[in-house]
């Protein structure tokens, strides 16, 4: 039953629930998330910690998740709960973690590392279970470089405004321009180390007009996917994150043209009023591996 961990992971939408709920689980699981975040920190009240660790493993032993990736987050490394929320969910072998307010690059390979014991300890390969780190916290902004190497299983960052507007002492508005640094600085570093960068929660649950601007402005910075708290805010970020079926046709005309130019010699060239050159293709490559991954071509 373990899937392969594939670099092109597609992660548009992941969809945030309280572990303790049953009937959200299920509900989530009938939705068309990309990931299913079964969360055990912030969500759930701290007399409620065991029952959602409980409430996590029967959903991961008994319900059908289909392609949905199975993720679980785990309380703060530096909590009495992080060690025991693992140990416990394990038993349910779901695909990776997410882990909140990391701080630095020895917080992952902590988890990592119990994570090997713990996949020994299953006779599951080692380095099986992928993680997904958010960063939420000042001090998480300093060091994202040594983050972003800390480890293998690491295959994305997220980025939690409300927590960082909180800890920097930000007033939170519309707009975001209070974490605009910090939204940039997330999406870069994950690309300069390869990975995915998920962008953070739009938390006005009524708003989609709202919710999509917001998607559409992180696709534009680079971001692959971004964090959902209801089921309404999924297909909104599936589509927004997916590139429109005009992208994709004119993404594979102007690399058709440019191989056409390419025979002929040209490296730069002029298409439909514009210059074309080498970044521009790759952008084009980019959609069309995009629409690829999303099952549209
Ligand atoms: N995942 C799955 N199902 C959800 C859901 C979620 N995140 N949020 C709501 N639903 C379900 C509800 O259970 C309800 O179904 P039901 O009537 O069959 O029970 C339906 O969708 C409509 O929900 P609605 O009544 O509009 O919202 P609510 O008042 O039940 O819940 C929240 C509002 C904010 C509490 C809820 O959306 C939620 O728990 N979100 C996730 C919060 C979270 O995990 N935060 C931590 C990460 S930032
Ligand atoms: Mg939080």
């Amino acid at each position: 039953m373990l899937k392969q961990q594939t670099e092109s992971h597609l992660r548009r939408s992941l969809l945030f629930m309280p572990g303790d709920s049953m009937r959200k689980i299920k509900k989530a699981i009938q939705l068309p998330a990309d990931s299913i975040i079964m969360d055990l920190e912030d969500g759930v009240a701290v007399s409620q910690k065991d029952v959602a660790r409980q409430t996590v493993v029967e959903a991961l032993e008994t319900l059908d998740f289909g392609s949905r990736e199975r993720l679980v987050r785990i309380n703060a490394v530096d909590t009495p709960w992080a060690t025991e929320d693992l140990v416990a969910t394990m038993a349910g072998r779901p695909d990776g973690y997410v882990l909140p307010k990391i701080e630095s690059a020895d917080q992952v390979r902590f988890v990592s590392r119990a994570l090997a014991q713990l996949e020994r300890d299953q006779e599951l390969p080692e380095g099986t279970i992928r993680l997904l780190a958010v960063i939420e916290t000042a001090r998480g902004i300093v060091n994202l470089r040594e983050i972003a190497q800390a480890d293998d299983r690491l295959q994305g960052l997220m980025f939690g405004a409300e927590d960082l507007a909180s800890d920097i002492g930000a007033q939170r508005t519309r707009e975001g321009w209070e974490v605009f640094y910090a939204r940039s600085a997330v999406v870069t570093v994950a690309a300069a180390f390869n990975m995915q960068a998920i962008d953070m929660v739009f938390v006005d649950l009524a708003d989609t007009d709202g919710l999509a601007a917001e998607c559409r402005f992180a696709r534009q910075l680079g971001y692959s996917g971004k964090m959902a708290i209801h089921p309404r805010q999924v297909p909104v970020i599936n589509e927004a994150f997916s590139p429109s079926l005009e992208e994709v046709e004119r993404a594979a005309q102007l690399l058709q043209a440019f191989e056409e130019r390419q025979k002929e010699g040209a490296g730069v060239f002029e298409w439909e009023g514009k210059m074309v050159d080498m970044p521009i293709v790759r952008a084009a490559q980019r959609i069309l591996a995009q629409a690829k991954a999303a099952g549209m071509v």
